[in-house]
């Protein structure tokens, strides 16, 4: 017999209903008798006690379903700490829930915050398996995260699309690529559209490189040009900026700009005599089925994940390491992000074949 509690914390992604699927698929299989307590809303449902108990019947029919059956919200790790505006302690709001319902183990599906307020309830004593939600591929001790190639695939859509268009008018197109701080989803979408240049936070971006790429096409008879651009894509100067600098310069942007790609617009159009359009997908990139490498691996991790809880072993996150499946301590990995590096081979062969970093 085991009682699990589940929870969905974060912005959502494809292939979090799948992921809790194989969880459930797991346990259900292996053991006689189970209790699932589905959280509402991620945290928010811990917190204040709203949760609904849910049967194995209710993760049938939904590998292929967007979204998350739990709903979710976004409960920030540094406010947890903070009593809510009733005074609320909400680490203690969440043990005793967790207390009351005798729990075995909390099953946490979510990005980096979410990993590390999972963390902070395994300090408190609570048994935890963390699983890595996030289109942005930034959790640091696995190669790919539920999400990410659902959105590479949409993201690549939208180049895809984008490319006959641009073509017929001779324009210049920027595609602004979701990804938060790291260019995971823009470098790989930005690989498999065919995008001719790639600017991503990690590599900051020279405007005169960016023009120089654009002119040497024209120059070679090619009269468009694709630019996949990071939402956090940055340029040289504002990465020379200490932090509190960056912050100020980032704050008087926002008031010119919505968003990095009419700032880049901006820039170019000053030193181009070109049609210039933008195009972002936003949170198409979330939204719907997960493609079948997500599905597999979703299904791979929350079966993982019940093997974790039917051998009483927690304090894990289960992630995927040079293609197997691999339970990371949460104390190695929570707070960390994990990068593209500059140095990264992919960056290295997208840079062989001619595509322009900005740098
Ligand atoms: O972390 C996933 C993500 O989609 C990021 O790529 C993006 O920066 C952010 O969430 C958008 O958040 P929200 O859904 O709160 O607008």
């Amino acid at each position: 017999m085991k009682r699990i509690g589940l929870l969905t914390s974060g912005g959502d992604c494809q292939a979090l209903n799948a992921t809790m699927r194989g969880v459930v698929k797991g346990l259900s299989t292996n053991l006689d008798e189970l209790e699932v307590y589905g959280f509402d809303d991620g945290y928010k449902g811990l917190i204040y006690g709203n949760y609904r108990m849910l049967s194995a019947k209710d993760f049938s029919g939904i590998l292929t379903r967007g979204g998350t059956i739990l709903g979710t919200s976004r409960q920030p790790f540094k406010l947890m700490r903070v009593p809510d505006e009733r005074g609320l302690d909400k680490v203690e709001a969440m043990k005793q829930t967790y207390y009351k319902l005798r729990l075995d183990c909390l099953v946490i599906l979510g990005g980096n915050g979410t990993q590390k307020t999972a963390n902070l309830l395994r300090e408190e004593g609570l048994n935890i398996i963390h699983l890595p939600k996030t289109i942005d591929n930034d959790i640091w001790g696995t190669d790919m995260t539920f999400g990410f190639q659902s959105a590479v695939n949409i993201a690549t859509d939208v180049i895809d699309c984008i490319h006959t268009t641009a073509a017929s008018h001779s324009r210049v197109f920027i595609v602004e690529i979701m990804g938060h701080k790291v260019g995971w989803v823009t470098l790989h979408a930005g690989i498999a559209g065919g995008a001719d240049i790639i600017l991503i936070p990690e590599i900051p971006y020279d405007i005169d490189k960016i023009v120089d790429a654009i002119n040497k096409r024209n120059k070679a008879g090619k009269g468009f040009t694709i630019l996949a651009v990071a939402e956090g894509a940055i340029s040289k100067e504002d990465a020379k900026l200490s932090k509190k600098e960056l912050k100020k310069k980032q704050e008087e942007d926002k008031k010119k700009y919505p968003s990095v790609a009419y700032k880049l617009e901006d820039e170019l159009q000053k030193k181009l005599n070109l049609d210039i359009r933008i195009t972002i997908p936003g949170h198409t990139q979330r939204g719907g089925s997960p493609c079948p490498y997500d599905r597999v691996l979703s299904t791979r991790l929350g079966s993982e994940a019940a093997k974790l809880i039917l051998n009483d072993q927690y304090g894990y996150m289960v992630g995927i390491v040079n293609g197997k499946v691999k339970k990371v301590p949460l104390e190695e990995c929570a707070g960390k992000l994990k990068m593209v590096s500059p140095d990264e081979q992919l960056v290295q062969d997208a840079k062989r074949i001619g595509i322009s970093f900005g740098d």
